[in-house]
């Protein structure tokens, strides 16, 4: 065990790391497909307001839990009550669940940015390209074993001097490339063969005017839960992550602010993921071009964007998943360091030898993460209809039913057991205001419980 606990050096190092880890392939792959399938403007307007009360509610209690334990998410919980253990135990099996396929997919990004970078962007846009890719056997282990080493050396340096100091480098080049590419994507123009001339502004008023038509109870209930569901991925939230973050967070760091500061990180690279993506996707496929989601969107619509844009779509091509691949490394340190903190806490480890166990622990079930394309492969269909492989299966068990476990727990203890004072003492400790305090306590008493039972049961497809 540390003789000390490492922290970050700073309020700005915090902020800076917390949001690393909330923007990631959440951000950018799933975000600009609901905004767009879920009514555009409505989903924006929907996301916003979950932001600033559910999300701001959960985030706030699991960074106060952290700082005020200065515990690892395994351990923290059985500090605040022993009966708590199962959830403490279960947030440190998410992101143990988690990493393995984040790596398999990082690795899938990395495999595209060398495609681009190497000026083949025109054969990963090629039909078939990505489907090959995953279904061989060597090239994708070998990709994700580079992304989970890239991840594993990062964290073995340690919280200020690794994580902070990487996130310090990363993302403000992350949010140049953001920028660059939104604003590009924004003035696109292309005559389709239709001989329609569609251009970058309409698909920018698809993603931001509410699209009311058709919308009922039914689908404003499901737009709801599908915010909620991304919401909670997006922020890092019951990943274990904030509670390690928190505990590393300096006493004198003003807890609520810098919730609010990763709070607006977070929305606005998602809403700028979804400037990016929307415009060019609609000027060069159209409306139906908009429909693929999640691996279909980002390998195989968006090279084909790309190599429709002329020559200038290969460079665009190795900026974006540059972009990507910076956005999912700083997010899979963290998913690493909330599994190390937890070893180290929990079974006294040593930082070098609890980054090599949980590392060779990753990289074995990402092996069959990615053999499950190939060799494994199998098709399965989840409680909510999908057919997945391995991956799926994975992704839907930590998201969609121990996530939302795990942060119902949380607001019985806090809410409940404890009593909101636990949090917002701890947030107020230095006499810093809590603006919305009076929110937290309705939110972690009575709303975010009920709604994260919806989204359970959801789930479970009841
Ligand atoms: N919050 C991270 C993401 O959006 C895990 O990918």
């Amino acid at each position: 065990m540390e003789k000390r606990r490492n922290t970050f050096s700073n309020s700005l190092g915090f902020v800076l790391s917390a949001a690393a880890s909330a923007v990631g392939l959440g951000n950018i792959w799933r975000f600009p497909y609901l905004a767009a399938r879920d009514g555009g403007g409505l989903f924006l307007v929907i996301y916003l307001l979950l932001a600033l009360t559910f999300g701001f509610t959960l985030l706030t209690a699991e960074i106060a839990i952290g700082r005020k334990t200065r515990q690892s998410p395994l351990t923290a919980y059985e500090k605040l009550n022993k009966k708590a253990k199962p959830l403490g135990v279960m947030a440190c099996i998410i992101p143990a669940m988690i990493l393995p396929y984040y790596c398999a997919i990082g690795g899938w990004v990395i495999r595209y940015f060398l495609a681009y970078l190497t000026g083949k962007g025109a054969a990963a846009a090629q039909d078939g390209y990505f489907s090959n890719f995953i279904s061989d056997v060597p090239q994708p282990i070998l990709m994700c074993t580079v992304f989970l080493f890239l991840t594993m050396v990062i964290v073995l340096k340690g919280v200020d001097k690794g994580i902070e100091r990487f996130s310090k480098v990363v993302m403000p080049m992350l949010v140049i490339l953001v920028l660059v590419i939104a604003v590009f994507s924004l003035t696109l123009s292309h005559t389709g063969d239709d001989n329609v001339v569609r251009t970058g502004m309409e698909g920018f008023k698809i993603l931001v005017l509410p699209d009311l038509t058709g919308v009922d109870l039914k689908t404003f209930v499901s737009t709801l839960i599908d915010a909620m569901g991304q919401l909670f991925y997006s922020l890092s939230i019951a990943m274990g992550i904030l509670i390690a973050y928190g505990s590393y967070m300096q006493d004198d760091t003003d807890l609520v602010s810098c919730v609010g500061q990763i709070e607006i990180f977070d929305t606005g690279i998602a809403f700028l993921a979804g400037v990016m993506v929307i415009p060019a996707v609609y000027v060069f496929l159209g409306r139906e071009g908009m429909g693929a989601s999640g691996p279909g969107l980002m390998f195989v619509t968006l090279p084909k964007v790309f190599l429709q844009m002329g020559g200038i779509g290969n460079l665009l091509g190795c900026l974006f998943f540059a972009m990507v691949l910076f956005a999912a490394i700083t997010s899979s340190v963290s998913i690493l360091e909330a599994i190390v903190s937890s070893f180290m806490d929990g079974f006294k480890m040593e930082r070098k030898k609890a980054v090599l166990l949980v590392s060779a622990i990753a990289f074995v079930v990402g092996l069959l993460v990615c053999l499950g394309y190939n060799k494994l492969y199998f098709e399965y269909t989840l409680p909510n209809g999908a057919v997945g492989q391995i991956l799926d299966i994975m992704d839907y068990v930590s998201n969609n039913l121990m996530m939302p476990i795990v942060s119902i727990g949380t607001c019985i203890l806090v809410g409940w057991i404890l009593g909101p004072g636990y949090v917002t003492d701890e947030a107020m400790k230095n006499g810093e205001k809590f603006g919305r305090k009076g929110l937290f306590v309705v939110m972690i008493k009575y709303v975010a419980p009920v709604m994260l039972l919806i989204l359970l049961l959801k789930a479970v497809g009841l």
